[in-house]
């Protein structure tokens, strides 16, 4: 089996979890510069935002840096043309199968790494080409599936052939050891960096990380069969309210509908979507994001 080090050839053995409408150009070439594997998030992207944040990141590091494409998003299939027309070399998906464009990916020299919730997927993808496996539980920020990390990452690791990657619910060194014990050879973090210096997002929405506890981290669209890992405010309020009640789910969209973009951008605590981890309530202050990988790994 590949070492991790092959797969990824970073100082650390740790990918900054793509995230929507936060993770840009500049962001994932900071992460680079820091010793992890920076990521391009796709959503909230079109192709030509897409393009332009590449380009940034490229002018910003020389270390490795790659893209997270969303499956779901309507632009999908031009990202997948555009990260092989521009030379990215790390790929990782989120929200479904790749498994249509791993070809033209593989082909390109892309390093694929599919973020996975389930073991039979997992399973599926090692099976054609993918490089390594993201296995991330639902200790984790935004969309979430129904394992935990403790739970799917060994599944996972019992299941395929290339190096697993643990994400969801990892903010510190005794969670990385953990996921170390479990049979990770890497992990991906996405809560405990909205919290650095370096991150795009508005004062209020670190502001509000900052004071959250980890059972502020609450799930909307468990019912709907779309969870997302948010901290708790008057939008998760009225929308788990609704959904108790049986609003369909254009009714829900209404409550979440542009609701991330109001949180990273305007600092609407009260009706933004704040999508965060259970690590939440690890965090105590802001840090540059070369400090925070530095203390993942310290003896
Ligand atoms: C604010 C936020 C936005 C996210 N957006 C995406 C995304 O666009 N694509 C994706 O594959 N994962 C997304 N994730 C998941 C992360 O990439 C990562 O796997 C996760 O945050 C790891 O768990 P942790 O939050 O416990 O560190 C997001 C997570 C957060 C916190």
């Amino acid at each position: 089996m590949k070492k991790i080090s092959e797969v990824l050839g970073t100082k650390y053995p740790v990918i900054q979890g793509g995230m929507a409408n936060i993770a840009t150009g500049e962001f994932a070439a900071a992460c680079s510069e820091a010793g992890a594997l920076g990521m391009i998030a796709t959503g909230g992207l079109d192709p030509e935002g897409l393009r332009r944040e590449i380009q940034i990141a490229k002018e910003r590091t020389k270390q490795p840096f790659g893209v997270n494409i969303m499956l779901m998003h309507p632009a999908a299939d031009e990202f997948a043309k555009i990260v092989v027309e521009m030379g990215v070399k790390f790929v990782t998906t989120g929200a479904g199968n790749p498994a249509k464009y791993m070809k033209m990916w593989k082909d390109a020299g892309i390093k694929v790494m599919p973020v996975v919730a389930a073991p039979i997927l997992a399973r599926k993808l090692a099976s054609i080409g993918a490089d390594a496996i993201i296995a991330e539980g639902s200790e984790s920020g935004g969309h979430i599936g129904e394992m935990s990390t403790m739970t799917l990452v060994p599944q996972v690791v019992d299941t395929v052939d290339v190096p697993v990657i643990a994400a969801g619910g990892i903010a510190d060194k005794r969670q990385v050891k953990a996921a170390f014990a479990l049979g990770a050879s890497g992990v991906q973090i996405g809560t405990c960096l909205l919290v650095s210096e370096e991150c795009p997002i508005h004062e209020n929405y670190k502001q509000a990380l900052l004071k959250a506890k980890g059972t502020d981290a609450v799930v909307t669209g468990r019912i709907g069969g779309t969870p997302v890992r948010v901290l708790k405010n008057q939008m998760t309020r009225n929308y788990i309210q609704a959904e108790k009640k049986g609003a369909t789910l254009e009714e829900l969209e209404k409550f979440t509908l542009g609701s991330l973009r109001k949180a990273v951008f305007d600092g609407d605590t009260k009706t933004g979507s704040l999508m965060s981890g259970q690590t939440c309530g690890q965090l105590t202050s802001i840090r540059p994001v070369k400090e925070i990988l530095s203390d993942l790994f310290e003896c």
